[in-house]
């Protein structure tokens, strides 16, 4: 696909993106007030809204990173996630939020708790900027949701086409002229 002939359509404005995340910002800082609470982020896709989403929370919190194997230059997962990049510490005593940029079949946002619950943290719950639940191949909830979207591959905000367009500040929709969408 040559994206750059195609049409960008616009699902979620750097406007309504920014007042999402203050709002989650501050739910979430009410939750964990008396929490010790642990921000752990899926690289690469939420390496945005986890910079823009930790601004917001006024408890204090801790910030770390995990690698997990993604689409790569397909749209189609392929089932299995792989841990790219471990937490290299025990979680005892820590309030676990995984952020991600989105929850598609939700393969990896599970695979990532299960693996995360062996470290023997306090609790472990999960942040999405985007939800895509008609998608979904196994069964998950996420606790913070930003947006809930149709099933439609999104470019913008730190979710990538091919390499690209994880820049752009605010989530869209590639559509051909003639409205169909790729
Ligand atoms: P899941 O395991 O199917 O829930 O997908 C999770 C990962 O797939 C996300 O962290 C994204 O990196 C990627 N992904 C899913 N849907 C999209 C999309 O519409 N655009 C870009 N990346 C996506
Ligand atoms: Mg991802």
């Amino acid at each position: 696909m040559d994206i750059e002939k195609k049409v960008w359509e616009v699902l979620c404005s750097e406007e309504d993106i920014k007042n999402r995340i203050k709002e989650l910002g501050k739910q979430i800082s009410i939750d964990y007030k008396d929490k010790n609470l642990y921000v752990i982020s899926l690289l690469k896709g939420s390496f945005i809204v986890t910079a823009d989403l930790v601004r917001e929370i006024t408890v204090p919190v801790k910030i770390n990173f995990m690698t997990t194997s993604s689409y790569g230059h397909s749209e189609e997962s392929s089932g299995v996630v792989k841990i790219v990049t471990d937490i290299d510490e025990d979680l005892t005593g820590y309030d676990v939020l995984v952020v991600d940029d989105i929850t598609d079949s939700a393969l990896t946002m599970k695979s990532v708790i299960e693996h995360l619950e062996k470290k023997n943290p306090n609790s472990i719950k999960s942040c999405v900027l985007l939800d895509k639940p008609e998608r979904r191949r196994v069964e998950l909830v996420p606790d913070y949701i930003g947006f809930t979207i149709p099933d439609k591959f999104v470019v913008g905000y730190g979710l990538n086409y091919g390499d690209y367009y994880r820049n752009i500040p605010y989530v869209f929709v590639v559509t051909d002229k003639d409205r169909e969408e790729v």
